[in-house]
């Protein structure tokens, strides 16, 4: 019996934010697995390079292009690369996302704020609306998400970042509704505890780490390669009729 190709990505360009580490790495590494050529994206050039060299020292294909997507001439002038150096998109992923503040909503400080905003729900925004403008000029492509379980039931002392990725599982609903018929699709995944330096106040401390485990049926905290295969789904053939959707991949937290 042949095997499957639903899940092959060659010839597709794809770029992934926050890629130089945690998730994004994981996703932007599985993706180049599968064929895909993939932009490698966060703000520090360094940290892309070494992942995209990686990349290629396995026998991928990987080019790293910084962008800071709180800032948006930085996105306007990534796009303007992307369009310039490979003339199309198949594969957004926004993965890159900032919590600047741990704290109860009362005490929020307006500069942590507006960051947060900026980067996860204008920084989303914007990257899907340059991404889908080239991706309909080429007849179609994918956009993921990476929310958070945060966004159905916010996290303690995690307010505007929760609020943020409520708003980008709406984003979500957005996209898919509007650019179906450009032939882009455009799906979430929330993630559940995950080991990252993002999580890292979280996972290492022992008390929060617990009160979390209590609450994880599969008892146990995610490695950022669980996240990946979740996103080659949503990224290729295998989910051609899954749009709009939020997918969980929390080892049971929200059932
Ligand atoms: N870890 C978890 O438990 C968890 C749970 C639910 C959801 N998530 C979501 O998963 C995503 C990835 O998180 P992670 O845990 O993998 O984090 P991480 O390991 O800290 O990695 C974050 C990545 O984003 C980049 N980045 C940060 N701010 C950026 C900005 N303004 N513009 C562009 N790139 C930026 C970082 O590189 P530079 O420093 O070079 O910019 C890095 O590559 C986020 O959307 C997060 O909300 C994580």
């Amino acid at each position: 019996m042949p095997k499957t190709h639903l899940f092959d990505l060659d010839g597709k360009i794809a770029f992934v934010s926050g890629a130089s580490r945690g998730i994004g790495e994981a996703i932007a590494r599985l993706l180049a697995q599968q064929g895909a050529h993939v932009i490698v994206s966060s703000r520090k050039l360094e940290g892309c390079q070494a992942v995209a060299n990686s990349i290629a020292a396995e026998g991928g294909k990987a080019t790293a292009i910084p962008c800071h997507i709180g800032e948006m001439e930085q996105i306007h002038n990534t796009f303007a690369q992307i369009r310039e150096q490979f003339g199309r998109l198949d594969i957004l992923v926004n993965n890159a996302a900032t919590n600047p503040q741990f704290c109860n909503v009362l005490d929020t400080d307006l500069s942590a704020f507006q960051k947060t905003v900026d980067v996860n729900i204008r920084g989303y925004y914007f990257m899907s609306i340059e991404g889908a403008k080239l991706m309909k000029e080429n007849g179609g492509g994918n956009i993921i998400n990476v929310a958070s379980i945060n966004g159905v039931t916010p996290g303690e002392f995690q307010g505007i970042y929760s609020v943020t990725k409520a708003a980008v599982i709406s984003m979500t609903k957005v996209f898919a509704k509007e650019c179906a018929q450009f032939g882009i699709r455009c799906n979430a995944l929330l993630p559940g505890l995950t080991d990252t330096k993002f999580a890292s106040a979280l996972v290492k401390n022992d008390a929060i780490r617990n009160y979390a485990l209590q609450r994880i049926p599969l008892k146990r905290v995610a490695e950022p390669s669980e996240m990946a295969g979740a996103v080659l789904y949503l990224a290729s053939d295998a989910s051609s009729y899954a749009t709009g959707m939020a997918m969980n991949v929390d080892g049971g937290f929200l059932a």
